[in-house]
């Protein structure tokens, strides 16, 4: 099993702030099939597994009209990443890249962002395709996807 948190050369470390800025809160978990992150896909382009997104019912009045969507963003928090590498070495890369530049689950805040097609909603359960994110991640918020305003064709990336 490969050792995530090991520092690779050319990696930088920085001491983060005393305190928090923020809080937030957990709305929910989301349950996929991968148990380890050897078995995440690295990205939801590469995921076509489905999973169910488990919504604390407190927060149940807030999926009022979600249905009229097809796609929506799920923002989660990566919670066994760790969060003090400001520049990695992605191992597809072998060079290192400013974390603000990657879509790496390391870095200060590890809120993660995944477009995923709605596939059903029954009461505060979503059932979702394309999940790349381990089996109980946290979620910190949903929010429809506009391919009006959400997708551009050119956009440059290397
Ligand atoms: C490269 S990130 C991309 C996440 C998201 N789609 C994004 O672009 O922000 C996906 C990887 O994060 C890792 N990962 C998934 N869930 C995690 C969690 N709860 N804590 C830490 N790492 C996680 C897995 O290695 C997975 O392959």
């Amino acid at each position: 099993m490969s050792n995530w948190n090991a520092v690779r050369p050319g990696e930088v470390e920085i001491s983060l702030p005393d305190s928090f800025d923020a809080g937030v809160y957990f709305i929910g978990r989301i349950r996929t099939p991968f148990k380890s992150r050897e078995e995440c896909p690295k990205s939801t382009a590469q995921s076509t597994a489905v999973g169910r997104v488990e919504i604390d019912p407190r927060f149940a009045a807030g999926l009022k009209g979600l249905e009229l969507y097809s796609h929506a963003f799920l923002l989660y928090w990566m919670d066994q990443a760790r969060r003090d590498l400001i520049a990695q070495v992605p191992a597809h890369l072998g060079v290192p890249r400013g974390t603000f530049a990657l879509r790496s689950p390391v870095r200060p805040n590890p809120i993660a962002l995944a477009v995923v097609e709605l596939l059903s909603i029954e009461g505060t359960t979503l059932t979702v395709r394309s999940v790349d994110c381990l089996d109980g991640t946290p979620l910190i918020d949903i929010k429809p996807y506009f391919s009006s305003t959400d997708s551009i064709a050119d956009a440059r990336r290397p």
